[in-house]
């Protein structure tokens, strides 16, 4: 099963790869994780990008397009994936295309801005592993700590309220356009399009999922 994740940053992306990858057995491919794992990494990759992530700016289409054509062909990802964060703009969404990767949902959520500043706020991430939690939406059984490993939860460093506002800015003017695309995509039979509201709690969601996708 081939997934492609969209919505706003704080849509509820990563959230819902963890239920998915947990029920359904695929990698979650977050580009936003694999960026933050080479910044931690310190390679130049990583510190190029890790300035972009932290004002909020997208990394080039070129960067990332090498580095999900190369993450997909690795062994883990025959049986399928999901694509979180990515394709972001249309010439990634392209480059998916001319490479023959077939998607089966398109899975888009929708959550309005002012909620997605007041969420991201309450962030905290486990830096090893991308896992997320809410202090009062979707809080750790202890905390501060992450439920698997017990290492202590982090803010991301792009979750200030200013940058925030610019992720959103770029999304609408970059990102939105890809629902259009895939819209049409499904009209031709490729890959079904389904839209959630985003403000549901996660449990709801994931169940609206879960009926989806068998
Ligand atoms: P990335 O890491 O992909 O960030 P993003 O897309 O901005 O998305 P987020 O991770 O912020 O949000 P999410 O939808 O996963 O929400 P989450 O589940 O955490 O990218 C970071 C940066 O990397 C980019 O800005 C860019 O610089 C670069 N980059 C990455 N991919 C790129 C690409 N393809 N091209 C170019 N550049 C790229 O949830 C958010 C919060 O809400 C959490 O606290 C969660 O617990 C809570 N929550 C989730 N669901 C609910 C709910 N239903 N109700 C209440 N709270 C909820
Ligand atoms: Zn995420």
């Amino acid at each position: 099963m081939r997934i492609i994740l969209l919505g706003a940053p704080g849509a509820g992306k990563g959230t819902q790869a963890q239920f998915m990858m947990d029920k359904y057995g695929i990698p979650q491919i977050s580009t936003g994780d694999m960026l933050r794992a080479a910044a931690k990494a310190g390679t130049e990759l990583g510190l190029k990008a890790k300035e972009l992530m932290d004002a909020g700016q997208l990394v080039s289409d070129e960067l990332i397009i090498g580095l999900v054509k190369e993450r997909i062909s690795q062994e883990d990802c025959a049986k399928g994936f999901l694509l979180d964060g990515f394709p972001r703009t249309i010439p990634q969404a392209d480059a998916m295309k001319e490479a023959g990767v077939i998607v089966d949902f398109v899975l888009e959520f929708d959550v309005p801005d002012e909620e997605i500043v007041k969420r991201m706020a309450g962030r905290r991430v486990h830096s090893g592993s991308g896992r997320t939690y809410h202090v009062i939406y979707n809080p750790p059984k202890v905390e501060g700590k992450d439920d698997v490993t017990g290492d202590d939860l982090v803010i991301r460093p792009d979750d200030e309220e200013a940058t925030v506002r610019k992720r959103l800015e770029i999304y609408h003017a970059q990102t939105a356009p890809l629902i259009n695309y895939y819209q049409n995509e499904a009209k031709q039979g490729n890959g079904a399009h389904h839209k959630f509201d985003g403000t549901k709690p996660v449990e709801e969601i994931s169940q609206e999922l879960a009926n989806i996708l068998g």
